[in-house]
């Protein structure tokens, strides 16, 4: 999978992708990363990627014509198969978006800044636009680094144990049992005994209903959601 990020401000981008798992990810090549500066796409001595809003109010936009650039120079290189931009009014991420998004081959995620982007971006270029909760950021930046790690440790052979995006907690719209390890006693606290009987069926089934009864308490909503 290739990823194109279009920012203002590459250097948020950076560390997310510089340890842990994103990084072992881009290290054992399943997926590149690739961020584009706005600015290198601008014309003027000051690169301004922003301007005032046509009919006036307060808060800068974001250019078509950088945009426009940067998107159009990608889109010749190679097809992609998402055009994403980053908003507080886009769909909320979830679990599903990410599993369908974790299945392309080429995405650009553009990230918003100031007001936004000038509508005709939105129109023209994007084919989804995504929000990470309804709480406004400074920037996409974070928003895509969040989008970017819900869909890269997807990738087959991104984490070591294969099942184990699997039994995340939404995979199955339910929030994952709870968990533990040793010791199996700790100051008088015990670990259900169930976990340690080696009774592997029984075990499974004791997951299942912890999965659901701690779904059913935190989050009843996931329960009534169709999957
Ligand atoms: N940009 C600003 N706020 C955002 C949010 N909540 N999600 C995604 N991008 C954003």
């Amino acid at each position: 999978m290739r990823i194109d990020i279009i920012t203002v401000v590459p250097d948020i981008l950076k560390s997310p992708f510089e340890a842990s798992i994103l990084q072992r990810a881009i290290q054992k090549e399943l997926v590149e990363i690739h961020l584009h500066n706005l600015r290198d796409y601008t014309t003027d001595n000051y690169k301004q990627v922003d301007d005032y809003q046509f009919g006036g109010g307060a808060g800068m936009v974001m250019m078509i014509e950088p945009i426009d650039k940067c998107i159009s120079k990608l889109k010749a290189e190679r097809d992609y198969d998402e055009v994403i931009y980053m908003t507080p009014d886009g769909k909320t991420l979830n679990q599903k978006m990410a599993n369908g998004l974790s299945l392309k081959e080429n995405i650009i995620i553009l990230c918003g800044h100031y007001k936004g982007v000038d509508q005709r971006v939105r129109d023209q270029f994007i084919t989804r636009e995504i929000s990470i909760g309804d709480y406004v950021l400074s920037g996409g930046e974070l928003g895509a680094a969040v989008l970017c790690d819900a869909i890269i440790r997807l990738i087959p052979g991104v984490l070591g144990n294969e099942t184990s995006a699997l039994t995340d907690s939404f995979q199955d719209n339910l929030l994952a049992p709870p968990v533990y390890t040793r010791p199996a006693e700790y100051k008088g606290w015990k670990v259900p005994e169930i976990l340690t009987s080696g009774n592997f069926p029984k075990i499974e089934a004791w997951r299942e209903n912890e999965a659901y009864k701690r779904t059913k308490e935190l989050r009843p909503d996931l329960l009534d959601e169709d999957f």
